[in-house]
């Protein structure tokens, strides 16, 4: 560990199947204005909304709601629930869904108070809020992309094909609470179960795949990438294994709530890639992902042989004997390959709707980052997104 680093993540976590018990003991420290945040309906059809919007009245809560909050969601939305916000004079925004209505609740946590233009304050300057923030509780309902326990929001501008992730530094805006009960996760679609799956897999590979040293947590993220890995291929063949499930669970959280990038650099290419992809194309997050992974990887692996053999031998099981250093890794990569394929999960960006003529954009919406193993130009970009396609 040759990084300096503190550690702290004020999230407290409510796991399991009677995890939304402790919700009303949550309540008791909020003000009495709650504003609901949720997604397009799945709430309301398995119930979660029903047994949510109970606790909040037993609670004695005054609710205002932000509904219909959509898969990536957009500045637009969040100027909506802004002023939904701000006319409830709301104490505490609890979110119910999935990483989309996380991000998005932690958006307004920062803007209800300011009085400027957000997306350029936060998604473009990158500043951290000088306001007054709300605070944020999860009921988390889709597994993949850790913001149960990470200050990240993701918003898009779709008129500008921009889709902006910024990881506030500020610890107030992780969520001050949030309540895992893998059960909630049971009524996902498999196209949503398995693009979560994939979405946790590559935040441990953004930040695996970084750094020489001798490092404690890269030997976590070995463990979770094979926990991930073995608890996936239960739940693909049986979605309603409640033990794969809330390993799934679990994995996401840890995968990406800072733990694993203590002491290192991180990549987060492979996420620069899709990010920009899903600007265009408006694809799910998990698939952006799957589709631009192994050209990336192929692409960087001669510049960081050494830990792609370990990535080989380490967590696919990969045999050296006998093989070359450049053998074994590229025998990981094409096992990671097998196992996608085995979830079914999109290998190319013309699956989401991609076209050649929007690579262009693709590529300008691509934000380079100098963590990983090889700093890309353009042109690699270009590359890169020509062979997802
Ligand atoms: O909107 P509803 O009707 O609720 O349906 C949702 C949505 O269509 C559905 N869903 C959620 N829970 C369900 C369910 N359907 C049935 N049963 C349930 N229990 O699933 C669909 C996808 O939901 P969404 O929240 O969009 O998925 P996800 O959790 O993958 O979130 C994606 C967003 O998070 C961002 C992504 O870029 C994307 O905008 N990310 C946030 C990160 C962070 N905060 O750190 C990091 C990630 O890398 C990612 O970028
Ligand atoms: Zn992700």
């Amino acid at each position: 560990m040759l990084g300096n680093f503190t550690y702290c993540n004020p999230t407290k976590l409510y796991f399991g199947d009677n995890s939304i018990s402790f919700l009303k003991d949550e309540l008791k420290k909020y003000g009495e204005n709650v504003l609901l945040v949720y997604g397009g309906g799945s709430i309301k059809k398995n119930g979660i909304y029903d047994e949510v919007v109970a606790i909040l009245k037993d609670a004695g809560k005054n609710i205002a709601e932000v509904s219909g909050v959509m898969p990536n969601p957009t500045i637009h939305k969040l100027n909506e629930g802004i002023a939904i916000a701000r006319a409830h004079k709301t104490d505490l925004i609890l979110a119910v869904g999935g990483g989309s209505v996380c991000d998005y609740s932690k958006a307004l946590s920062v803007s209800v108070n300011f009085e400027g233009d957000p997306w350029q304050k936060y998604y473009i300057d990158f500043e951290e809020p000088d306001c007054e923030t709300i605070p944020v509780g999860c009921v988390l309902t889709m597994v993949g992309t850790g913001s149960e326990m990470n200050a990240g929001s993701v918003i898009t501008y779709p008129e500008k094909k921009l889709k902006i992730g910024h990881v506030f530094a500020d610890e107030k805006i992780m969520p001050r609470f949030t309540i895992l009960n893998p059960k909630y996760t049971l009524t996902l679609p498999h196209y949503q179960m398995v693009a979560g799956i994939y979405d946790i897999f590559n935040h441990i590979c953004e930040q695996y795949f970084s750094g020489e040293d001798d490092s404690t947590t890269d030997y976590i993220a070995e463990g979770l990438m094979r926990s991930v890995i073995h608890s996936s291929r239960i739940a693909n063949k049986n979605p309603q294994d409640y033990e794969a499930r809330s390993n799934i669970m679990w994995c996401a959280t840890w995968a990406l709530n800072t733990l694993l990038k203590k002491g290192k650099s991180t990549d987060w290419m492979v996420h620069m890639l899709g990010q920009a992809a899903g600007a265009v194309t408006d694809a799910t997050h998990g698939m952006t992902l799957a589709a631009v992974s192994l050209p990336y990887y192929r692409y960087i692996l001669p510049y960081g042989i050494a830990k792609f053999k370990r990535f080989a031998e380490n967590v696919w099981g990969i045999c050296a004997d006998g093989k070359s250093d450049e053998q074994v890794a590229n025998e990981g990569l094409l096992a990671m390959e097998n196992w996608m394929k085995e979830l079914g999960l999109v290998m190319s960006l013309s699956e989401l709707g991609a076209t050649e003529d929007m690579l262009p954009d693709i590529c300008n919406g691509t934000i380079i980052l100098d963590g990983g193993y090889k700093v890309l130009n353009k042109d690699e970009v270009m590359q890169i997104l020509k062979e997802s396609l």
